[in-house]
């Protein structure tokens, strides 16, 4: 840094120098003409005057008058002298002080003489500097009679150059000076400081403090470096308190799963086979806006649960491309590596057409196959134009695998939900040795509800494609096995959970995917929930002494509706809560363009209108639908926040959103109120179940959630807490992925048991 403020200031200096010099010679150019002008001006005035009297005196040859002449008038100002010569240029009169010029200057007397006109000259004689005016005198028919000769000392110029320099100097002084200081104080605190600043706080980082970052204004010209910087602290900081909490782990013997064991378990695992990974959404979305191509991350847990497996085994996830930017941000293979800030696996995107999407997705997927798993009284649709779509789109993914998978001696491929139950098979013809899952995140019906599916023969034949087939819960397993057995011939092995068709085994296993929790989150005593509670009524200005918190996407499945009901009858059943109680609903718009999600929509609107109507007062209100997506980090508010929150689907296949509010809760506080009709029902023990349809006792439910005792409530949540954290996300894909791998997949050799049965809850 002090060479660098050195070649500033050298720099600097040098600049200084060259402006300087040009400005001051020409400062000194001036003053020198405009001082030689006044003199010549000067000479000329007098020496005319003075001519016309000595020229009378040179004709008379009055020598005596023309001595006085040149003795009065020489020497005056800086006029040294004055000569009279003849036309020889021979001296007549001389002041004396100039005698000996005459000699020097004969070469401007003689010229002035020949010439018949006035000389003039800078000169130096005898080491002076000396202004010349040689003017000649005249007889009256204007013939040359002499000559006057007038000798001007101009060392004045000189002296007065000189003092022009002199200030020059003076101020070029001045002016180094005070850039010199400036240039050294800009460097101190505008450079070394906020550098010095920075530094500290990277340090504390590295060392694992928690120094507040300096303000951006210090780093706004770091930016680019700051950028690079703060991932890679990120991943030091997460790479040390994963090392931290393995070695926590590894003192008290627990077996609990974190993003790294999970990483180094999927690398013996694999044994250096490669992971594919398919699901219909992507895990980036490249979208254009205002601001130029954006990058979001879909709210899906099953980022958080797969994203750990791809970055340890540099996998590749096979995914519809759906954002408005992605196909500007892939290469000529469709392929990105992602994460986009620090990339460790390959995303493989997979283009369709309007109609593909209309046919496969929200029609055979969403207004078939949902409806129908699940049982939520809405009517399946079943169109053979979307079943038509739904083939044709599974067959667009398995090319995309087999071109992904190429010559892949051991590819391991997982499959996600209901989107593709044609894939397995789909791609196992293509790819015999290839080891296949598919893992189904909503419930799986009763044979006699799945029966009505016109292709219910296909869509299990499709699964049986696969080695594995997951499920969140025992008896969506025990479904899918009964559907098999009528659907099909096969022989179904109910010892061994398994399904043998054509030669192949399909293992079929229930493994209840879960959340990230993380681990140094020990008991938090504080009063922070109270603390959220404030800054959410702020912000969404209502009033309320009691809160709980639903988050859903807007969707028939989830008892939203049913919930609202619960609170109508809490409040009529518990004046109390009249004017105290709030439920915030965050509801995330979802599938709109179905018309059963835009009819639902409106119904929660108007019923959550009708209630508030019927109980408000003044800032108060029962019900708040907030209608829009919510990221994680702010959700975490809500849950934080609410003294309960309400799970009330009417069926789910796991619930994700109980399992988030317990992680959330580090205070170990908040109840749980839960829909047993949830695969989380089957884990979270602890939670108050209810049955969704019955709104009474929901409401008696949400009573008794609000009267709780402190204790029971911490005793409750900490039994859920400790449950997730030995069945957290990274439990989940590596029971996944064990499960897959342990099976022997030879052609008419029975899959061997997995392990997995011992891991399941
Ligand atoms: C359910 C499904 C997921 C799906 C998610 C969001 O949880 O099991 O596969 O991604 O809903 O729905 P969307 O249609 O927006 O992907």
């Amino acid at each position: 840094m002090k060479s660098l403020g050195f070649r500033l200031i050298v720099a600097l200096i040098v600049g200084i120098t060259v402006v300087s010099t040009l400005s001051s010679w020409y400062g000194v150019q001036r003053e020198k003409d405009e001082l030689r002008l006044d003199l010549e001006h000067k000479a000329e005035t007098f020496s005319e005057g003075l001519t016309g009297n000595a020229e009378p005196l040179l004709l008379n040859g009055d020598r005596d008058s023309m001595t006085r002449l040149v003795e009065q008038f020489g020497n005056r100002g800086q006029l040294l002298g004055l000569a009279i010569v003849d036309p020889n240029g021979a001296p007549v009169a001389v002041t004396r002080s100039i005698a000996s010029y005459l000699r020097p200057a004969g070469a401007q007397l003689q010229a002035a003489l020949h010439a018949n006109k006035t000389i003039s000259a800078y000169t130096r004689i005898r080491f002076r500097r000396v202004y010349l005016v040689v003017a000649p005198l005249h007889r009256a028919d204007k013939s040359v009679a002499g000559a006057m000769m007038l000798v001007y000392d101009t060392g004045f110029i000189r002296a007065a150059t000189l003092r022009v320099w002199g200030l020059a100097l003076i101020h070029f002084g001045f002016q180094v000076l005070i850039i010199a200081g400036i240039t050294v104080l800009i460097v101190r605190w505008s450079l070394m400081r906020p550098i010095a600043r920075a530094a500290r706080w990277m340090h504390a980082l590295r060392l694992g403090g928690d120094e507040t970052a300096p303000p951006m204004r210090d780093l706004d010209f770091l930016a680019p470096l700051a950028n690079e910087v703060a991932p890679l602290i990120a991943s030091v900081h997460e790479a040390r308190a994963a090392a931290a909490a393995e070695a926590r782990l590894r003192n008290a013997k627990e077996q609990i799963w974190t993003a790294q064991r999970l990483a180094d378990n999927v690398k013996t695992k694999l044994a250096g086979s490669h992971l594919y990974v398919v699901s219909n959404r992507e895990p980036y979305i490249h979208s254009r806006g205002p601001q130029g191509i954006t990058v979001s991350v879909p709210a899906s847990g099953l980022v958080t649960a797969i994203e750990p497996i791809l970055c340890a085994c540099n996998g590749t996830w096979v995914a519809h491309g759906s954002g408005s930017a992605d196909r500007l941000t892939v290469d000529a293979h469709d392929r990105l590596p992602v994460p986009p800030q620090e990339p460790r696996y390959t995303l493989r995107r997979v283009w369709l057409t309007g109609e593909e999407e209309q046919g496969y997705y929200y029609g055979f997927a969403n207004e078939g196959l949902w409806p129908l798993c699940h049982i939520a009284h809405t009517r399946p649709t079943f169109r053979a134009a979307d079943w038509e779509q739904y083939m044709r789109v599974n067959e667009k993914f398995a090319d995309a695998l087999v071109e992904e998978i190429g010559d892949d001696a051991h590819p391991v491929v997982l499959i996600q939900d209901y989107h593709f139950a044609l894939l397995p098979r789909l791609l196992k013809e293509r790819l015999p040795h290839a080891r296949v899952a598919i893992f189904w995140h909503i419930p799986w019906p009763n044979p006699e509800s799945f029966d009505i599916c016109p292709w219910q023969r296909e869509l299990v034949e499709g699964l049986l494609g696969a080695d594995l087939i997951g499920f969140h819960v025992q008896a969506h397993c025990n479904n899918f096995l009964d559907t098999v057995d009528r659907a099909l011939e096969a022989r179904v092995d109910w010892e061994r959970f398994s399904v043998k068709r054509n030669d192949h085994w399909s293992a079929v296993r229930p493994i209840p995917i879960s959340v990230d929790i993380p681990l140094d989150d020990h008991a938090v005593e504080d009063n922070r929930s109270e603390d959220y509670r404030r800054l959410l009524k702020q912000e969404w200005n209502f009033e309320a002494s009691w809160l709980a918190v639903g988050v859903d996407r807007m969707d028939y499945t989830k008892g939203i509706l049913e919930r609202f009901l619960a609170v109508e009858s809490l409040l009529d059943n518990h004046a109390q809560y009249v004017g105290e109680f709030t439920l915030i609903q965050i509801g995330a718009p979802t599938r709109s363009t179905i018309p059963r999600y835009a009819e639902l929509q409106m119904e929660l609107e108007r019923e959550a209108e009708r209630i508030n109507v019927r109980f408000r007062r003044g800032n108060w209100r029962p019900i708040l639908l907030v209608q829009e997506q919510q990221e994680h980090s702010q959700l975490l508010r809500f849950y934080r926040a609410a003294h309960v929150c309400l799970v009330t689907s009417l069926h789910d296949g796991m619930n994700l959103v109980a399992k988030e509010f317990v992680a959330a809760r580090r205070d170990e506080r908040g109840v749980l109120l839960l829909s047993r009709f949830t695969g989380a029902a089957r884990e979270l023990r602890d939670a108050i179940l209810v049955n969704p349809y019955d709104t009474y006792s929901t409401g008696e439910a949400i009573a008794q959630a609000l009267g709780m005792e402190s204790a029971e409530m911490t005793d409750r949540m900490r039994r859920m807490r400790h449950w997730i954290k030995e069945h957290n996300i990274y439990w989940w894909a590596s029971s996944l992925l064990s499960a897959l791998c342990d099976l022997r997949i030879e052609p008419g050799v029975e899959a061997k048991p997995s392990q997995i049965e011992k891991l399941v809850p």
